[in-house]
C-alpha cells in the first residue's frame, strides 16, 4: 500500500489538492493519505475535517517523503529536491511551456505526471483539471467585471428612471467563454459571443448569448481536430477586427478568452478598440498570462486606460474561488488515480498503452516522455468526401417546379378519394391530411431539444382511445371486454408515462431542484 501525500501550497495559492471528500476516495482506492499540516487552510478545509476524513495530519517533510505526492502548483526547484527516489508527483506542470521543469524533474528519478496535460476526449473529461478551472475562471471573470462596472447587470424599469443592460462582449467561446457567456446572461446582460469554430454557435445561443459569425469564405475557415482551435486566416483576422472594432463602440464589458494551444494569445482587441470603449467600461483579459488578447492588459494586473476603461489582467481566477477550484482540481485528481490504480489495491499503475496515461506522463523514472504522441479527436463533424448519399439527394431543397407538381398531385388525389370512397372514409381522409399538414407546420417550429417532451405531452391524444374504449367496454361480447380493456390499459401507460418523462425532462431545465 502506497503512502499519498498532500502537500501545501505556495503563499500566491489558495487551492488545495486534495478536499476531505476526496481522501474518503484516495483511502478507497487502498491508499494511505498523509496531508501537510495547514495544507487546506486557505480553501477552508481545516486539518481536524481531514482527520475526520480519515487522512493523517502530518509536517511537511514526512507529507513530501510519501510515494505518491499531489500538489495543484508545479514544484520550486527546492522542492523538487525533497521527492523521495522513485515518487510520483502529480500537478499542474505546463511541460509544453516549462522544459526547465521537466528537465530538473528527469534529474531525480522520480516520475511526473502532468494534469494540465489531459487530453480534451470524452473518456478524460472527468480528469480534465484545465477545464474545471477555466470553467471556474469564466465565471469569475464575469464576477471581476460586475464588480468594476458602475451599473446593473440586468435591465429595470424603476421609479426613477428605465436601466438598460448591460452589453457584454465574450471573445472566444471555449470552456472559460461558455462559463462566462452564462454567468453573465443569467446576470440579466445582453452577451454576444465570437469563436473562429462555427459548430460553437448552438452552444452559445443555448445559454442565452447570441454568436457573432466572422463570416469569411470556406476555404478561410479551420475545422477543429483536438477539441482546440486552429490558427486563424487573415481573412478571417481582417473581419473579426472590424466586429471587434464595432463592438468595442457599443458594448460596457469584454471577456477575452481566445487560446490556439502552443502559441501566444491571438490580439483580438488593439488599444485602438480600447479607445473607443465608453468610460466605465470593463476588460477581463483572460489570457494576459500568455501575452494577452487585449493591447495594453498586464498579466496579473489591474490597469486604467486614460479614457476610464478598466483592463484586468488577473491570472489567478480559480484561485479566486479556492473552496470551489479546489473541489473540482482533487475529483479530477482523484479520477485519475482511479484510472492509475485499476486493482484499488493503493498502487499506481501506470499504462503507456492508454492514451490518457500516456500523454499526461510527463517524466517516468528519470527519463522524459514528453512530448506525447498527438491525440487526435475532433470536437466537429469530419470532413468527408463520399458520393453523395441517398439521404443528401432527399435533404437538397426541392424546385418550386418539383414542388407544384407535387401539391397539385396531392390535390388530385385527395378529390379522387373524395369522389369515389365510400362514406365515412373520405371524411376521415380529409381529417387525416389536415392533421398531417397541421402538425408538419406546428412540429417544425418547435426547437429540437424540446421535441421529446413535445411527443410525450401529445401521448395524450391517445385519450381519445380510453373514451372509445370505455364505451365499448358495457359491450355484451367478452371478447370485446377484453379488448376494451386492455385497450385503456395501454392507452393509460402511453399517457401517465408520457407525463412522467415529460416532468422528468422539464425538471432537467429547471435550476436549484433536487433531482
Ligand atoms: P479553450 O481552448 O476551451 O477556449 C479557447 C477558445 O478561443 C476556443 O473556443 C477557440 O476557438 C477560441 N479562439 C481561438 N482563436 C480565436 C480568435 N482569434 N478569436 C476568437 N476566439 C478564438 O480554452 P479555455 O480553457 O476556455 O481557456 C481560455 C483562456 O483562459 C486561456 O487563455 C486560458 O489560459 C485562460 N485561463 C485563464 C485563467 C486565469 O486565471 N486568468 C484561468 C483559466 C484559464
Amino acid at each position: 500500500m502506497s503512502q499519498i501525500g498532500i502537500v501545501a501550497e505556495g503563499p500566491r495559492e489558495k487551492r488545495v489538492a486534495a478536499t476531505p471528500a476526496t481522501i474518503t476516495k484516495l483511502i478507497a482506492l487502498g491508499y494511505d493519505v498523509v496531508v501537510e499540516a495547514g495544507a487546506g487552510a486557505a480553501s477552508s478545509f481545516p486539518d481536524a475535517a481531514y482527520a475526520a476524513s480519515g487522512a493523517t495530519v502530518v509536517s511537511a517533510s514526512e507529507a513530501w517523503a510519501s510515494m505518491i505526492v499531489l500538489k495543484v502548483d508545479a514544484p520550486t526547484p527546492e522542492e523538487v529536491a525533497r521527492l523521495a527516489d522513485g515518487a510520483t508527483l502529480i500537478a499542474l506542470l505546463s511541460p509544453a511551456l516549462r522544459s526547465d521543469l521537466v528537465e530538473s524533474l528527469a534529474t531525480r528519478e522520480i516520475t511526473a505526471i502532468a494534469l494540465d496535460a489531459v487530453p480534451r476526449i470524452s473518456r478524460a473529461q472527468s480528469m480534465d483539471v484545465l477545464s474545471s478551472m477555466a470553467n471556474i475562471s469564466g465565471y469569475r471573470a464575469v464576477i471581476e467585471a460586475a464588480n468594476e462596472f458602475g451599473r446593473f447587470f440586468t435591465g429595470q424599469v424603476t421609479a426613477a428612471g428605465k436601466v438598460p443592460p448591460a452589453k457584454v462582449l465574450v471573445a472566444g467561446a471555449g470552456v472559460a467563454g461558455l462559463a462566462a457567456i452564462g454567468a453573465a446572461s443569467s446576470l440579466g446582460a445582453i452577451v454576444r459571443a465570437t469563436d473562429p469554430r462555427p459548430e460553437v454557435a448552438d452552444q452559445v445561443a443555448s445559454i442565452g448569448g447570441e454568436y457573432l459569425e466572422v463570416v469569411v469564405p470556406d476555404e478561410a475557415k479551420e475545422v477543429s481536430t483536438d477539441g482546440y482551435a486552429k490558427a486563424t486566416t487573415a481573412a478571417y483576422d481582417r473581419r473579426a477586427a472590424e466586429i471587434y472594432s464595432e463592438q468595442a463602440a457599443d458594448v460596457d464589458i469584454i471577456i477575452t478568452t481566445a487560446l490556439i494551444p502552443g502559441r501566444a494569445a491571438p490580439r483580438l482587441i488593439t488599444a485602438a478598440d480600447v479607445a473607443r470603449m465608453k468610460p466605465g467600461s470593463v476588460i477581463v483579459d483572460m489570457a494576459a498570462a500568455q501575452g494577452g488578447n487585449v493591447e495594453g492588459s498586464v498579466e496579473g494586473e489591474r490597469v486604467v486606460t486614460d479614457n476610464g476603461v478598466v483592463i484586468l489582467g488577473f491570472t489567478d481566477l480559480p484561485g479566486r474561488l479556492p473552496q470551489q477550484a479546489s473541489q473540482l482540481f482533487a475529483t479530477n485528481l482523484v479520477n485519475l488515480i482511479k484510472l492509475l490504480t485499476p486493482g484499488k489495491d493503493g498502487q499506481l499503475h501506470l499504462d503507456f498503452d492508454d492514451v490518457v496515461q500516456r500523454t499526461v506522463t510527463v517524466v517516468r523514472r528519470g527519463e522524459v516522455t514528453w512530448p506525447p504522441p498527438p491525440v487526435q479527436v475532433s470536437a466537429a463533424p469530419q470532413k468527408t468526401v463520399a458520393a453523395p448519399s441517398v439521404a443528401a439527394e432527399l435533404k437538397k431543397p426541392m424546385s418550386s417546379r418539383a414542388r407544384g407538381w407535387l401539391v397539385a398531385a396531392g390535390i388530385a388525389v385527395l378529390f379522387a378519394v373524395c369522389a369515389f370512397a365510400p362514406p365515412p372514409l373520405p371524411q376521415h381522409f380529409l381529417v387525416l391530411t389536415l392533421s398531417v399538414v397541421v402538425g408538419f407546420y406546428v412540429i417544425g417550429h418547435v426547437a429540437h431539444a424540446l421535441h421529446t417532451p413535445l411527443m410525450s405531452v401529445t401521448n395524450a391524444i391517445s385519450g381519445i382511445i380510453i373514451v372509445g374504449a370505455m364505451v365499448q367496454i358495457m359491450a355484451p361480447d367478452l371478447t370485446v371486454q377484453i379488448l376494451a380493456a386492455v385497450g385503456v390499459l395501454l392507452a393509460s401507460i402511453n399517457i401517465f408515462g408520457g407525463f412522467a418523462v415529460t416532468r422528468r425532462m422539464l425538471a432537467m431545465f429547471q435550476k436549484g431542484q433536487n433531482r
